[in-house]
């Protein structure tokens, strides 16, 4: 038997699951999503489903990882054996391995846009800039297929270097470097978003709960958000988790997890509302407001180039710590299954995401409409994708929730959960019953919407 990675430290899991769960889903898209499907009301299904869903199943899929030790494919085909249920369920490796990769696609893209924004910020190129101007800048990025393909490679690229280092010089370093430095950002931005912003406008738009105002679909984001948000569903979570020590508990951790990533995203969302607002901008912008209304905010605010700069190198490294745990399931595949060396699989994931990554590239100027996709699906390739995942997730995170509750054998779940009997009863009460059933409901809910 091949001996198996395990972290350095009792901490890296923790370490690394929160790189991973915090990214451009707490920093650019939870807050314009808020923005876009009212406020408070979003954030309160969110939170729910957070509880509800998101955290039994993040404790599932840690759990798989620990227990089964291998790469989320070849771990799901070992407990399937080890526990004599039907071989579906390893289609939760695949789904999820299938998920990560389309996600990976275009992550890669947008994070692309933010090394760009880092740029222009730190070069002052947007001191005093109007908003027409600004606008301007992102549409011609968005038109430059050429010049977003070079930010997607060299984000790809960087990303891919530091999995294939290994998890420890590699992927450990990166992140003990990496993640105070985010947190110290955060909060550095958030002083000067309560200096120059308008903090109480912000607060009052998160914390106000009309759900009258949330639609299915808004039901739907929140749901994909809290999977997205949490890095769930797609494997990342449970090849980290093969690399958990024992004696950490497994529990706190996720919970741990959760929280953090919660706060982050509110965080974020509080600054960039404040900073917004108090610019007098519109924060209904969707996928813009990080790149076209913030940068107006700060553009117009005493040091806003330097402090402008700061954040996106704060979102910069946000997204590399999450790209990494996207990459590295894959990668302990191709390692376990073909024998590959690490650096080689990690070319083979590199090159193939890349390349699909190159649709999502198009979908915004010479594919941006008329193609085959709009006349199938009524969408660009870039909206295709990202639709798909948001149903990916929540089913591989449905089969996760059904797996660890039904089909495993509880008194392996329980040793291997090492918690009390109220928690653990609590823990399988909603990962049985609730949360598929949330997951399933909207899942069901959204299917008329999926075709137009
Ligand atoms: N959780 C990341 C974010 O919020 O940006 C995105 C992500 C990373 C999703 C890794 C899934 C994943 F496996
Ligand atoms: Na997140």
């Amino acid at each position: 038997m091949s001996g198996h990675n395990v972290w350095t430290h009792k901490g890296t899991f923790l370490l690394a699951a929160v790189g991973s769960a915090v990214g451009l889903g707490n920093l650019w898209r939870f807050p314009y999503l808020v923005g876009e499907y009212g406020g408070g009301a979003f954030i309160l299904v969110y939170a729910l489903t957070i509880f509800a869903v998101g955290i039994p199943i993040l404790i599932a899929e840690i759990m798989l990882g620990r227990t089964s030790r291998q790469s989320p494919i070849m771990g799901m085909r070992h407990l399937t054996k080890t526990h004599h249920t039907s071989r579906t369920w390893e289609s939760i490796g695949w789904l999820g391995a299938l998920a990560a990769f389309l996600i990976l696609s275009f992550y890669s893209v947008i994070a692309g846009w933010a090394i760009h924004y880092t740029w222009l910020m730190l070069t002052g190129s947007l001191v005093g800039a109007d908003a027409q101007t600004i606008s301007d800048g992102f549409a011609l990025l968005l038109s430059s297929p050429g010049l977003m393909t070079v930010y997607h490679t060299l984000f790809i690229a960087g990303s891919g270097l530091i999995v294939a280092l290994g998890i420890h010089t590699g992927i450990e370093s990166a992140l003990r470097i990496m993640m105070p430095a985010l947190f110290i950002i955060l909060l550095i931005v958030l002083a000067y978003s309560v200096i120059h912003g308008d903090i109480a406008a912000a607060a009052d738009f998160l914390l106000t709960f009309n759900l009258a105002s949330l639609s299915i679909e808004g039901w739907l984001q929140a749901m994909g958000q809290s999977f997205f948000t949490l890095s769930l569903g797609m494997g990342a979570i449970m090849a980290y988790g093969a690399y958990m020590t024992s004696e950490v508990s497994l529990t706190r951790t996720a919970i741990a997890i959760a929280i953090i990533d919660t706060l982050v995203a509110m965080v974020a969302g509080l600054a960039i509302f404040a900073l917004v607002f108090g610019a007098g901008l519109d924060i209904a912008q969707g996928p813009g407001l990080m790149f076209v209304t913030l940068p107006l905010a700060f553009a117009e605010m005493p040091m806003g180039a330097l402090v402008g700069g700061v954040f996106f190198i704060l979102v910069l490294g946000a997204a590399i710590s999450s790209s990494i745990s996207l990459i590295e399931p894959v990668a302990a595949y191709l390692v376990e299954r073909f024998d590959m060396t690490r650096p080689q699989a990690v070319a083979v994931i590199v090159i193939a995401t890349w390349a699909v990554g190159l649709l999502t590239v198009v979908s915004f100027n010479i594919w941006a409409e008329g193609t085959f996709f709009h006349a199938i699906w009524g969408r660009s390739a870039f909206e295709l994708i990202e639709l798909l995942t948001n149903v990916l997730m929540p089913l591989s995170g449905l089969m996760i929730a059904l797996f660890a509750g039904w089909a495993l054998t509880q008194t392996e779940v329980k040793k291997e959960l090492d918690t009390t009997a109220m928690w653990f009863a609590m823990w399988r009460f909603l990962v049985r019953f609730i949360s598929p059933a949330a997951v399933a409901y909207v899942l069901l809910r959204s299917l008329p919407f999926m075709d137009g």
